[in-house]
């Protein structure tokens, strides 16, 4: 691992993780991720912002060495995850003179999580500054991104952002600047799909309170530090607003084919239509994939047989999946097939509490579809088509 200087008395101290294939055993990991951590020294104190993973420590500690620090004073937890406080222990015995600077609610999770001492913990209010000399560290409190302690340190004097979770990306990369690349905006949207999506509204906010700053830096907790925040900015304005784009998506299984025709057949008509359409085998998509879509559609569709009486689990799964993302979708739908009977529609539906969604008439038809109910797919598309036409969309 290497020090990096961002600018100067600031530096990046993290580690690349670029072999890690999975986050909180919920999210694939396509490119590995990093654990981003700083250093501020100003002319009369020194801060740390954020940890890194446990596991990670020795890394983390060479990197502290190799920056030549004196002495350390605060240590900023922006977020008390334990990929950014998982360090904290090992660097409270480094440095015993160093305060822990958190939000109340990043004093309990610490305590909690990690068995900090609360006498080494100072709580931060939102806009409580801490003065380092010739540059200053103030404190914004942003809870739910994406957890409710979190907070965001800002240096007025360089205007660098430290956003903690908020504007990373998992992407192992090797360099320390963002470069406009495919790669990391998918990145940063399958972050933003399945970390900040459920938070949409607040994510509104403070993209909002970002702007105010007029930021010339933004260093997130993973992925490349942002020397030009505009684009990300604009891709979270994009990406948190309240309209969806003339997108439908399709997650679906299908045992002995009978959904996956109705699926294609809807596909066809969808396109027919003029709508954007993504079905996706949830036999082999990645849920990654199919929460980035989520953050577009307007419309979603879950086409699942009947298995003992209800859902498949695969759709059952993409269903709680659903409800836990509060994805911005305006309509959704249920089509399927069935045996001998089962509740699939409603247990599907009764699983989507929080999805805001109008939803549709199923189709839902007992064995093998013939053409009349292949008839009922096409109506589902009109049904679609018109609700698109009414946003505008199509
Ligand atoms: Fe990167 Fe919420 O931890």
């Amino acid at each position: 691992m290497v020090v990096r200087e961002i600018l100067p008395g600031i530096s990046s101290v993290g580690v690349i993780d670029w072999h890690r294939l999975a986050f909180d055993d919920l999210m694939e990991l396509p490119d590995g991720t990093s654990y981003n951590a700083y250093v501020v020294q100003g002319s009369e104190k020194t801060a740390l912002i954020d940890t890194v993973e446990a596991g990670f420590d020795e890394e983390y500690v060479t990197n502290l060495i190799r920056a030549k620090l004196d002495s350390v004073d605060y240590i900023i937890a922006n977020h008390a995850e334990q990929d950014h406080s998982g360090a904290l222990p090992l660097l409270l015995e480094l440095y015993p003179m160093a305060t822990v600077v958190t939000t109340e609610k990043g004093k309990d999770l610490l305590c909690s999580m990690l068995l900090i001492d609360d006498e080494r913990i100072l709580v931060a209010e939102d806009r409580d500054s801490l003065d380092l000399g010739d540059k200053t560290l103030v404190f914004y409190s942003m809870p739910w991104v994406h957890w409710p302690e979190t907070m965001v340190t800002w240096v007025p004097e360089d205007r660098i952002l430290f956003s903690c979770d908020l504007f990373g990306a998992h992407l192992a990369c090797s360099s320390l600047f963002a470069d406009g690349s495919s790669r990391l905006q998918e990145a940063a949207k399958r972050y933003y799909a399945v970390i900040m999506q459920p938070f949409r509204s607040k994510i509104q906010e403070y993209v909002e309170q970002v702007e105010s700053l007029n930021p010339a830096v933004i260093a997130p907790s993973h992925g490349p530090v942002y020397n030009n925040p505009s684009a990300i900015l604009s891709l979270y304005r994009e990406w948190s607003s309240d309209e969806g784009k003339n997108l439908v998506v399709i997650p679906f299984v299908s045992m002995h084919h009978s959904t996956k025709w109705m699926v294609e057949r809807l596909t066809d008509a969808l396109i027919q239509r003029g709508i954007d359409v993504r079905p996706y085998d949830l036999g082999t998509s990645s849920t990654g994939t199919i929460a980035m879509d989520l953050i577009d559609a307007t419309t979603i569709v879950i086409g699942s047989p009947t298995v003992h009486f209800g859902p498949h689990p695969k759709a059952a799964n993409i269903a709680f999946l659903t409800n836990i993302l509060k994805p911005k979708a305006r309509y959704a739908a249920v089509i399927g097939s069935f045996g001998w009977g089962g509740k699939t529609v409603q247990t599907l539906g009764e699983m989507m509490p929080k999805l805001e969604a109008e939803m549709l008439e199923p189709v839902y038809i007992k064995g093998k579809p013939g053409e009349q109910e292949l008839v009922a797919i096409t109506v589902l598309a009109d049904e679609i088509y018109k609700r698109h036409q009414d946003n505008h969309l199509v």
